[in-house]
């Protein structure tokens, strides 16, 4: 069968492109402005360091082994059969990630649309009520979410090489040139300086189990960790991707927009007094503030970044949701040998109708819900804190403890052309550290230590 590859630059750029999106930019801000801040973003940077890099040289060392979709990888380069099994999570994990990231996905359309013909022009009241009006909304908010979903599925039908590479070859560099900007505009508000202390001084008080858990979940979910995602993009590596290198770069490209979106989003926060902790609806009621009031003096300015933002915003959402589908896409088109396009279908299908249930479960069917949560945090919560972890939980003792060294020497080193000097210290993160740190999180969260 036959598969296409990354180039050079796009195994970079397409990977960092699945990692980088609404995570870093709605999900990081809200995260760390309900835990503390800055205490938050160390926890956070320490999962990455210990957990995420680790984590994802062992992803990639499945994927490119195989050549494959996640499950036939998992299935490769296991010695018994059943590990195909953390595959298959890994698919149905980002199946529903996908389901409820198109809703907030969806609203980043409106919100370039309403910015487009005006309509987030009014005071802080006028935001909140605007946001909170449309997004419980019955009708609105699901049409979008649909649109984006079908939007994923016709960059992926076009496959690996058309599609995903050249959009993301074009759209990261533009939204981190931009990012700065806001930023910028963000910190000259006045009272800004409030927000950038919230950021970067800890308060270790404030720390506490379930913060913990929440840092890695965020750390895994922005990564793209857990969900054999990683290990399906590594399939289109080549042979000569360096692995290690690979994921250092990325994490730290998507550890820098993380921190430049807190750095866009508090400092505006507490100029205008929206809360820190406002949960999910906060960077679309702190947003248009910063451009309404950062650029007063030049509106055609404030409008034309505004505009440029929520479009970025919607291709950094793009890229991440084009990965997710990618993963269930592979694996009907590979091994149910369905025509791509059709296994395309099938992923569009199952996920608009999760992202129509989670949509609705914001506020205008009280209903759906699960455990006392709205399906839509229900379905964040289940992801982030548990699959994910689970998924690399499992990853890494599969491949700490029953890959053969010489397999994971080989793909660590490309076949003995690069040093291995960072090799053992890895195999021991992947052994020892990465399980143990995650069993460790969940025991304590559980009361247990
Ligand atoms: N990492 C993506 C983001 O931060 C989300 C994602 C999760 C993508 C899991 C793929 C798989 O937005």
């Amino acid at each position: 069968m036959e598969r296409g590859n990354f180039g050079k630059v796009g195994v970079i750029l397409a990977t960092a492109g699945s990692a980088v999106g609404l995570g870093n930019v709605w999900r990081f801000p809200f995260m760390a402005g309900q835990n503390g801040g800055a205490a938050f973003i160390v926890l956070y940077i320490g999962c990455i360091l210990l957990l995420g890099i680790p984590g994802m040289v062992s992803e990639f060392i499945i994927g490119r082994h195989a050549q494959a979709n996640a499950q036939r990888a998992y299935d490769t380069i296991a010695p018994h059969r059943h590990w195909r099994f953390v595959g298959y999570l890994g698919i149905l994990t980002s199946t529903i990630i996908l389901g409820f990231y198109a809703v907030v996905a969806g609203w980043c359309l409106q919100y370039l649309y309403a910015s487009i013909v005006g309509q987030l022009s009014g005071d802080a009241d006028y935001v909140t009520t605007y946001f909170q009006t449309f997004s419980t909304d019955p009708l609105k908010p699901c049409l979008w979410a649909v649109a984006f979903v079908v939007l994923t599925h016709l960059v992926v039908v076009r496959g690996v090489k058309g599609g995903i590479e050249r959009a993301a070859k074009i759209l990261m560099p533009l939204l981190l040139l931009l990012l700065v900007v806001i930023v910028v505009a963000s910190c000259m508000l006045p009272g800004a300086s409030e927000g950038v202390r919230f950021l970067l001084q800890p308060d270790f008080s404030k720390v506490s189990s379930s913060v913990m858990l929440e840092a890695l979940g965020q750390a895994f979910f922005s990564l793209s960790l857990g969900t054999a995602c990683l290990c399906t993009y590594a399939s289109y590596f080549t042979k000569d991707t360096h692995l290690l290198a690979s994921a250092g770069q990325i994490a730290l490209l998507d550890t820098l927009i993380a921190i430049l979106a807190g750095l866009m989003i508090f400092p505006a926060a507490f100029s205008v007094g929206v809360q820190p902790d406002s949960g999910p609806s906060l960077i679309f009621i702190t947003l248009p503030n910063v451009f309404q009031q950062a650029f007063a003096q030049m509106p055609v300015v404030g409008y034309v970044i505004a505009v440029l933002f929520y479009a970025l915003l919607v291709f950094a959402a793009l890229t991440s949701t084009i990965s997710m589908h990618e993963i269930g896409t592979a694996f009907f088109h590979e091994e149910r040998h369905l025509p791509r396009p059709r296994a395309a279908l099938v992923l569009t299908i199952v996920c608009s109708v999760i992202a129509v249930l989670c949509s609705l479960s914001m506020g205008a069917v009280d209903a759906i819900s699960l455990f006392g949560m709205p399906l839509m945090a229900f379905c964040d919560m289940l992801t982030a804190q548990v699959m994910l972890p689970a998924g690399a939980f499992l990853t890494s003792i599969l491949v700490g403890w029953f890959v053969s060294r010489q397999v994971l020497r080989d793909e660590f080193t490309n076949r003995g052309s690069l040093r291995a000097t960072l090799f053992p210290i890895w195999l021991c993160c992947v052994r020892y550290v990465v399980p143990a740190g995650i069993l460790l999180i969940f025991l304590h969260q559980l009361g247990v230590v």
